[in-house]
Order: structure tokens, then sequence, then C-alpha cells
């Protein structure tokens, strides 16, 4: 089994003047180290400086979408070349805010996990149920269908992770209990296993969602769990440090 990764996701939050949160929390692995993998994933404006910022450290930069082409009249948008030449390591795609805003279907998301690939990136694959699905009893349903439509074969031999992010865990302080979260994990390391083998068998599974100091070591010992994916609480060393430390 590969180490925890434990990954923070900052959303369309951050300017240069927070660039001294990545450093602090690099200062503080470089004095103790973790024995987990750890990543930021800044808006794409800072990655560049980011990268640069952390390069001496143990934590990786990631993006935190990607276009699936690499380039051409696509305005707006980056591709994960693009992402791989500012830095980045990592990718996050079909994070259910760009699901939901963006309508991206499980076809795009799988496309955009392939063009990580492509770049020699890792994907951050996200998938999680609404609300009305749990409520429903369909969030087993929900979550495998995504794991099968938006993990591409293709990614078979090379590192990429699964994050299960239910959308009504996320940024509202409510979490899953500790059986509901490794109901929903072992059901994501069957498909996994049922569409990659011996691949599927390895990938970690992140969880997301009010990922905190105060609930990550319960989290993260959960079977099955073999990672973190985090938001509000990424953007302050200290409290994505505790969660690190957690792990
Ligand atoms: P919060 O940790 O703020 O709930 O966000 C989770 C998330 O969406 C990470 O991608």
């Amino acid at each position: 089994m590969p180490a925890p990764l434990i990954a923070g996701n900052w959303k369309m939050n951050g300017l240069a003047a927070d660039l001294g949160e990545a450093r602090a929390l690099a200062a503080a692995l470089a004095e103790t180290p973790a024995g987990t993998r750890v990543a930021l994933c800044p808006p794409a404006t800072l990655l560049a400086r980011m990268a640069d910022a952390l390069a001496e450290s143990a934590v990786l930069v990631g993006g935190q979408d990607c276009h699936s082409e690499h380039a051409g009249a696509f305005t707006g948008d980056v591709s994960a070349e693009m992402l791989a030449d500012a830095g980045a390591r990592l990718v996050i795609v079909g994070h259910s805010e760009r699901r939901a805003a963006y309508g991206e279907d499980d076809a795009q998301v799988a496309a955009k996990a392939l063009a990580a690939l492509r770049a020699g990136l890792e994907p951050i694959i996200c998938v999680g149920e609404t609300l009305a699905q749990r409520e429903a009893g369909a969030a087993l349903e929900v979550v495998a269908r995504q794991v099968r439509g938006s993990v591409p074969a293709g990614l078979g031999e090379t590192a990429f992770a699964v994050a299960y992010e239910p959308v009504w865990a996320i940024g509202t302080g409510l979490t899953p209990t500790i059986e509901a979260i490794e109901a929903v994990h072992a059901a994501i390391r069957r498909t996994l296993v049922e569409a990659l083998g011996a691949a599927g068998a390895r990938a970690p599974i992140l969880y997301g969602g009010s990922v905190k100091p105060a609930n990550a070591a319960e989290i993260l010992g959960a079977a099955e769990v073999g990672g973190a994916l985090v938001g509000g609480a990424s953007l302050k060393a200290a409290d994505f440090l505790a969660i690190i430390r957690a792990a």
C-alpha cells in the first residue's frame, strides 16, 4: 500500500501573500517529516510560484482541474501539460463543485484523468453523492457508477487516487459516520478492483468533506481510507499540519 496522501484543495482562495502558509507548512515538515505524502493544490495563478517556493521541500503541488486537450482554442482553460510545466505533480479532476457548476459528467472527468496521465500528472478523481441521493439510499450505487465512469481503464499502471467527497459534507461541518465512510470506501475498492485488477487494489482512496484537526485521526484510521482531500482546513498551515500529523 502506498503512503497516505493528504492533499489540500485551496479552491478559489489564495493570493501571493498566502504563499507564507505553504512555506510554513514546508518548514514544519522539514523539521519533523510526516509519514505521509503531502500536496497543496492552489489556484492556477499561484501554481508556479508555489511550486518554486516548495521546490526544496517534501510538499507536492497540484492543480484543481485541467482540460482534456493539450492545447487549443479553449479560452480560460488550462491543460494538464500546462500544469506540469508550472511545476504540478498532481491534479484534482471531477470535483463536485465542477460537476455541479459546469455540468462535468463522468466521461469528461475520465478524459481529464487520461489527460493527466498523458502529462505525467497523478490524477485525484473525485466522486460523491448528494444529500438527496444519500437519503434515497442510493449513495453506494451512485458512487460506484461514478467510479466506473470516471476512472479510465488506461490508468492501470500509473499512480492515481480516488477521493470520496460526499457533496453534503463539503464546507458544511457535517461528516458521515465512520461506518458510512467505510461502507462507501469498500464499495469504491470493489469497483476499482473489478475495473482495474491489481492497480485498483493499490490506489489510495481519500476521504474529503469537512476534515478538520478534531476529526482527522478517526477518519484517517478508518478501513480503506488512504488519505484526505482537505478544503477549508488546508488554508492555514497550523490546521493542515495537525491533520497531516493525525494520519
Ligand atoms: P472542506 O474540507 O472545506 O469541506 O472541502 C472539502 C473539499 O471539497 C476538498 O476538495
